[in-house]
């Protein structure tokens, strides 16, 4: 694929697939820099993630996250590791395919329980069985993660060889930057 518009990397796909720790090494890999969604609306909000769920809903958070596509997008030569909802958004995914090489990583529910522990920073797993959880969350943003340009399961793979074969799926890929 080539196009003129693309001149971002995205990493989407769900909580526990490895986006932030291996958006951060395909940076320093492509001598992009590296913008953390999550980490920039923390920043905007002044407040952390579970914070903004607990005394604002997760329609502010959503609210937020739109504002930080938007603004993300606009930029150049990005490495983004979204969060694991973002393109859930029709408007976001939108905008991500636009702009930028989407990229879904993956993994299975045991890989991703393990990942994302048992702790209380992620709000969307808090509550009920988390297992359940995690498969209807899944369920719902299957058809949203399976229009990325690039799928890679991580389940079974370090961080260093999902960024390695990241590169390599990459460059097929035309950019901007
Ligand atoms: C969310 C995933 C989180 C964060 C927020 C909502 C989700 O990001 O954006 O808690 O809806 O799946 P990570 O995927 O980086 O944990």
């Amino acid at each position: 694929m080539s196009s003129g518009k693309k001149r971002n990397i995205v990493l989407s796909g769900f909580m526990g697939t490895g986006k932030s720790s291996v958006g951060k090494r395909l940076a320093e890999l492509t001598h992009y820099d590296f913008l953390d969604l999550d980490a920039a609306i923390e920043a905007e909000a002044g407040i952390s993630i579970p914070q903004i769920f607990s005394s604002q809903g997760e329609p502010a958070f959503r609210a937020l996250e739109f504002q930080m596509v938007e603004r993300a997008a606009r930029q150049t030569g990005l490495v983004i590791a979204a969060g694991g909802g973002t393109v859930a958004d029709p408007r976001n995914l939108e905008i991500l395919k636009s702009y930028c090489i989407l990229i879904t990583l993956t993994a299975d529910i045991p890989t991703i329980l393990r990942r994302t522990g048992s702790g209380d920073d992620r709000p969307m797993l808090i509550g009920g069985d988390r297992v359940q959880r995690i498969r209807t969350l899944l369920e719902k943003r299957a058809s949203a993660y399976s229009q990325a340009d690039i799928v890679l399961d991580t389940s079974a793979l370090t961080i260093e060889e999902v960024a390695r074969q990241l590169v390599e799926l990459l460059r097929g890929f035309d950019f901007v930057h």
